[in-house]
């Protein structure tokens, strides 16, 4: 019996078994939630931070050099972003695809734009609530700004189909939209440059608060229980590394999949496509994405 056990190939196989149920045998260490003072602050330090709920702060934080925040280009903004003039045929508005009471996107799984004319690529709508916070714009990320974003669906054939000149000519044939800007940006201001703006202004106010932000100003019983537990395994496990600011994030883009199959189940660190990007966004747009229908 004792010489059976002693058999190499038993004896080896006893060993990997061992290995293989140890990460089992071992008691997993509970996770130890800090008090809600503790927790907001290493929240804060690791740099979580709210929404900031005075319009004023609000309108300072979200302010470029290129374009201030005035409430007069915010309110020029809202009004061009639901402007179906923004569109060739005044069918299309910003808001017929990013509809703000249904979370800023359209529910579809490829955008329709002017003429019922598809996506080409089909992608679908991202939201713009909270997109000014995004360093980069679109699905490649193609865009720095909401600013330097707008004027893309005005232009494309299959969002609002517009030449910028025309929609210049259109807007100045009307004295509300005239005093609008002249209000916004100063005398003899209507140009595509300041209709960009304007929306971009517009946006950069379409920010969501929620609990999270509540609970991050100080009141402990905004989120649940549940939620703090979720806090704490957020910051323990390394996802503020690349989720942190106002947004959570939005602030790089990575190509997928973040790692790979490889590293993530065999520990092995092993690229055989490797190659420096010159690029500072590290993203190829393949082929239109490849999206189906
Ligand atoms: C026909 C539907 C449609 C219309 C109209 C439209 N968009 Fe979009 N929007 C999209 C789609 C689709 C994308 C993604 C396109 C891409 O990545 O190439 C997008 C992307 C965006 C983004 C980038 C968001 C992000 O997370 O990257 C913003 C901001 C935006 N649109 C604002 C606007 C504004 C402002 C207008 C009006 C001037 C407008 N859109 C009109 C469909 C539309
Ligand atoms: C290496 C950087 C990195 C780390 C670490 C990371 N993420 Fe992400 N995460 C990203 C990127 C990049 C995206 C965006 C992908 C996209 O939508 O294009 C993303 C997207 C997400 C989204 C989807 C957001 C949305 O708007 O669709 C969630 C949710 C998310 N991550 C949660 C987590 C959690 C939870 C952790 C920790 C367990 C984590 N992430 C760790 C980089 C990271």
């Amino acid at each position: 019996m004792f010489k059976k056990i002693l058999n190499p190939f038993f004896l080896t196989f006893l060993i990997i078994c061992t290995i293989a149920i140890l990460p089992y045998l071992t008691p997993k260490k509970p996770l130890k939630v800090p008090s809600d003072n503790k927790l907001r602050e290493e929240a804060i330090s690791h740099n979580l931070l709210p929404v900031p709920k005075e319009r004023e702060k609000l309108l300072k934080l979200l302010s470029t050099p290129s374009n201030p925040l005035t409430k007069e280009r915010v309110a020029l903004g809202k009004e061009l972003f639901f402007d179906p003039r923004l569109s060739l045929d005044k069918s299309v508005t910003c808001a017929s695809c990013h509809i703000l009471s249904e979370g800023g996107d359209d529910n579809l799984p490829t955008a329709i734009g002017y003429l019922g004319r598809a996506n080409p690529q089909h992608l679908n709508s991202p939201t713009v609530l909270n997109a000014a916070l995004q360093k980069y714009q679109f699905w490649d990320g193609r865009a720095r700004s909401v600013e330097e974003q707008a004027g893309g669906p005005i232009q494309s054939s299959f969002e609002m189909n517009m030449k910028p000149k025309a929609l210049v000519n259109r807007l100045k044939n009307d004295p509300a939209i005239v005093l609008m800007f002249d209000k916004a940006f100063g005398k003899n201001s209507l140009n595509f440059t300041n209709i960009r703006k304007a929306i971009g202004a517009y946006e950069r106010t379409l920010l969501t608060r929620g609990p999270f932000d509540r609970f991050l100003d100080g009141n402990n019983s905004a989120i649940s229980k549940a939620a703090k537990r979720g806090l704490t395994l957020f910051m323990e496990r390394g996802c503020k590394g690349c989720h942190t600011g106002i947004s959570i994030g939005g602030q790089f883009i990575k190509r997928f999949p973040l790692r790979s199959y490889l590293e993530d189940y065999l520990g092995i660190n092993f690229h055989p496509k490797l190659s420096i990007k010159r690029d500072s966004i590290p993203f190829d747009n393949i082929g239109g994405f490849r999206g189906k229908t």
